[in-house]
């Protein structure tokens, strides 16, 4: 790689992040005015999977400053694809490979967000031919800013992050979620709870996967697994922990790619464990 080509690199890498923060900064400032009031309610997939007009509204925010910005990039946003794990993989599908494409759940954890039960969080990443080289999670109601850049670490507010020290699952603290699925899904989580719960310090489903996902590269979760999740809900925090220094699999510990929905991430110590205890 030649000097100009690697200062090219780093100055657009720099601005792609500058733009993930500032949205996600606008995006959070703006559904925090809005926590509780939400008056559009609507189901989705079911009564478990909800959408209102401040989710939409603020998908439309970080589509705008997206296309002000780099107006030739893609974007994979939750509420521009057809509620459905299979609607997913084909919107996943037609973009992946391209260039540059953004990956935005623009409230993770609207159901809390409903209810006016404060964690909930945006989730904003970028990905370059398929691999996520920037991912932004906010949490407006602690106003917490969790970065990642691809090769350059893991950060809330320029103080750099870590996963957890701990060994063993019966000193961890782990996440889960209860899946939208409640037919198919749903059954499979509960007996994974169910195996999971006596060998670990407590379980904990607060209700957004990208803020537990940041929780966990943050060091405060020692681990986070969830079935039938999208790429929106995962690629931000699946980039702050391994920034942090923590590993993202599938629930087979396979690697991490766009397409995974079964997730697991770890501080890496517990992995095999954790995926040994869910399987
Ligand atoms: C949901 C949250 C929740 C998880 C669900 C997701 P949404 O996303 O991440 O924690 O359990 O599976 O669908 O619908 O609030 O964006
Ligand atoms: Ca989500
Ligand atoms: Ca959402």
């Amino acid at each position: 790689m030649s000097n100009h080509e690697r200062e090219t690199y780093t100055v657009t890498g720099k601005s792609f992040t500058a733009v993930a923060v500032n949205m996600a900064a606008k995006a959070g400032e703006y559904m925090k005015s809005k926590l509780g009031q939400a008056t559009d309610v609507r189901v989705k997939t079911s009564p478990h999977d909800l959408v209102t007009e401040v989710d939409k509204g603020t998908e439309i925010l970080i589509r705008k400053i997206i296309h002000t910005y780099f107006p030739t990039h893609d974007i994979l946003g939750e509420e521009g694809v057809e509620p459905g794990a299979e609607a997913s993989r084909l919107a996943l599908e037609a973009v992946k490979d391209r260039e540059y494409v953004w990956i935005v759940d623009p409230i993770d954890g609207t159901t809390n967000f409903i209810h006016g039960l404060p964690f909930y969080s945006v989730s904003i990443a970028l990905a370059h031919r398929g691999e996520v080289i920037v991912g932004v999670v906010y949490d407006p109601s602690r106003d917490e800013l969790f970065v990642a850049e691809k090769g350059k670490g893991a950060y809330v507010h320029g103080k750099r992050i870590q996963v957890s020290p701990e060994e063993e699952l019966a000193g961890s603290l782990v996440a889960t979620g209860f899946p939208t699925d409640r037919q198919h899904v749903l059954p499979l989580a509960l007996k994974q709870i169910e195996s999971v719960a006596p060998r670990v310090r407590n379980i904990r489903a607060g209700g957004s996967a990208a803020l537990h996902l940041a929780y966990v590269a943050a060091g405060r979760l020692t681990g986070f697994w969830e079935a039938n999740l999208n790429a929106w809900d995962i690629a931000a925090g699946m980039l702050l922990v391994q920034e942090a220094g923590g590993k993202v699999t599938d629930m087979n510990g396979e690697p991490y790619g766009l397409h995974v929905r079964d997730v697991a991430a770890t501080n890496g110590r517990i992995h095999d464990d954790l995926i040994a205890a869910i399987r």
